[in-house]
């Protein structure tokens, strides 16, 4: 498709704007709202007011960087879920009114699918077949990709998100939100081995065919952070053992990730795995996970920027489905529990047909 598709992200708390074309991400501005810090999380209202107010500049911004104008645009994609019903929804009408109004082909993307997008935004050897780990805060899947528009979900989150319990631990170390980049920080000068926290659902007894062989549970672990951090505050020592906990509470997130991932990629017929969601801007995870694959699998990881929330990957995910001559009709609502278009959740099939799905 030639022009340039616009893409608008308010599923949460970062209003967005972006323009791609073949070549990649021509215009991206990320407003992150930073009035939720104070709360520990998102406020669903704040975030609502505060896309509503910025996302016309937004979109202004993401124009100017690429020298362009509305007249140059060829369709315009929106997060129409999954997220927070009021924050969607400001995005989704905003770009329903825009595109009506200049005659635009329109679209509503499932936000996941946008971070399976993010990495081939600049690595175009980021195209399927691949096998796809994604982590964000809201979500954690194994996703088997065999074409776009072709998913199979391997394993998934069966309580919290990765992203979620970084935020969790972080909040009880008494460190900021979010709480990813927080224990990252903390955990590189924390002592490895000083405290040794659970690997949920990871076990050498799994086999393929298992429940629990792909799928994923953080719960337990941030209980038993929690757990920890109470011990070590009762004998007056939290402040102090700070990185040594975030360190242990990373290095089992990243066990359990770089394991289940490894499973995936050796069972099935794939070279090349492709990471996405925010928790994929974590360093270490990229390194282990690159150390494990070696020189048999190739790891695609999308810059920081495009890891984290941001419309260039709703707009990429549009330029693909408008340029196959998808459109959204115009009654398209904002759905905070959007099915993920396309994929087929193959993770108790062996359980129904006695038959291996591999
Ligand atoms: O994909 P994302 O921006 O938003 C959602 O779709 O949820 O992911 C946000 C999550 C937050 O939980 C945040 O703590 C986490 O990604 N995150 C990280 C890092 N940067 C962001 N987790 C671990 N390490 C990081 N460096
Ligand atoms: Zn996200």
């Amino acid at each position: 498709m030639s022009g340039l598709t616009l893409g608008i992200e308010t599923s949460c708390d970062e209003t967005s704007a972006s323009v791609v074309d073949e070549t990649g991400v021509r215009g991206l501005a990320i407003a992150s709202q930073d009035a939720h810090a104070a709360f520990g999380g998102v406020v669903p209202e704040i975030a609502a007011r505060a896309h509503l107010t910025t996302l016309d500049a937004m979109v202004a911004h993401a124009l100017a960087e690429a020298e362009a104008s509305h007249v140059d645009l060829n369709g315009v994609g929106v997060t129409a879920g999954p997220g927070l019903v009021g924050a969607l929804l400001v995005g989704v009408n905003w770009a329903k009114a825009f595109a009506f109004a200049r005659g635009l082909p329109f679209l509503g993307v499932h936000h996941m699918e946008g971070h399976l997008f993010a990495a081939s935004l600049e690595d175009p050897a980021a195209v399927p077949p691949f096998v796809s780990l994604l982590v964000s805060g809201g979500h954690t899947m194994l996703i088997d990709v065999r074409a776009w528009g072709e998913y199979r979900l391997l394993g998934a989150t069966r309580d919290d998100a990765a992203g979620e319990a970084f935020d969790k631990v972080a909040r009880r170390l008494g460190l900021g939100y979010p709480g990813g980049p927080e224990i990252q920080r903390a955990a590189a000068s924390g002592v490895a081995g000083r405290y040794v926290l659970p690997r949920p659902m990871l076990s050498s007894a799994d086999r393929p065919g298992d429940a629990e062989y792909f799928d994923f549970s953080f719960s337990g672990l941030n209980t038993a952070s929690a757990i920890l951090a109470e011990e070590l505050e009762r004998e007056g020592r939290l402040a102090e053992a700070v990185p040594d906990v975030a360190h242990a509470f990373q290095e089992a997130v990243i066990d359990v990730l770089v394991e289940k991932t490894m499973r995936a990629v050796e069972l099935l017929d794939v070279r090349a795995v492709v990471l996405g969601g925010g928790v994929s801007s974590n360093a270490p995870l990229r390194d282990r996970l690159s150390r494990r694959l070696g020189s048999t699998w190739t790891l695609h990881a999308p810059p920081p920027r495009l890891a984290t929330d941001n419309a260039a990957m709703i707009a990429a995910v549009a330029r693909h489905r408008l340029g196959a001559g998808e459109r959204s009709p115009w009654s398209l609502n904002a759905d905070p529990a959007l099915a993920f278009p396309g994929l087929s959740d193959v993770r108790y099939a062996t359980h129904h047909t006695s038959q291996t799905v591999f």
